[in-house]
């Protein structure tokens, strides 16, 4: 089957990409807002940009009708105040995760309503999510737009100053997969387990 892009309704577009390109990471994102209320939403059009500096990116798409200037909290905040900590997700923090999905009026906080507790940040001032076993802090290196921001995506690219990791997953220089236990979205409400793994060692030229 071959296809035109442009004969494509937008919702196949969507489900094409996100039931192909997987499964995929999840950035499981805290922002803070100007009067310091915290904000948390997950991200899976996520991925590293960059080890030095030490860069990450991820997508945020346009918001529900409802929001203020059509815009999801997460970027609102963001542009506001430029930093945010990027939270891993794993089997335990799944469930907390989902829930931080759900949309709430802006200015009520998605850490209560998910059963997560707001850890101070080492460099920056938003919070990372305490039971969360990875989180990255970032400060905002620069948005890129696609399309619109009320209508396309902004990608947003962080530059990680301060880093997090459960002493039980990263011990002796490497990160221990059985103690993290991480998990990937697919398409819809699927997710997978990171478990039957195998090995395939780059092969030299000969
Ligand atoms: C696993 C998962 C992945 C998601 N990935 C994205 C994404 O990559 N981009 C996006 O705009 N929304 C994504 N969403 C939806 C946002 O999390 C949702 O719109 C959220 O309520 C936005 O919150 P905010 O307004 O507080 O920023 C995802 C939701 C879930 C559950």
């Amino acid at each position: 089957m071959l296809m035109r892009t442009a004969d494509l309704p937008e919702r196949d577009r969507y489900k094409i990409l996100s039931g192909t390109v997987l499964p995929r990471p999840i950035a499981w994102v805290s922002t803070i807002d100007k009067a310091g209320i915290p904000n948390l939403a997950p991200f899976s059009f996520f991925n590293v940009a960059c080890s030095n500096p030490m860069t990450l990116m991820f997508s945020v798409g346009a918001a529900d009708a409802d929001k203020p200037n059509g815009k999801k909290d997460t970027l609102a905040n963001i542009e506001a105040i430029p930093e945010f900590v990027v939270n891993l997700t794993n089997e335990e923090t799944a469930a907390a995760m989902n829930l931080s999905a759900t949309i709430l009026p802006h200015g009520q906080s998605e850490f209560a309503w998910a059963g997560v507790t707001p850890a101070p940040s080492l460099t920056i001032q938003a919070p990372r999510v305490a039971e969360a076993p990875v989180a990255f802090e970032c400060t905002l290196q620069q948005i890129v737009t696609i399309g619109s921001a009320q209508a396309g995506s902004s990608i947003i690219f962080g530059e990680v100053q301060g880093i997090y990791l459960r002493d039980d997953i990263y011990q002796g220089g490497y990160i221990h997969l059985d103690a993290y236990r991480p998990i990937g979205r697919l398409s819809g409400s699927g997710y997978a387990y990171v478990r039957e793994l195998f090995e395939m060692p780059r092969v030299p030229a000969p």
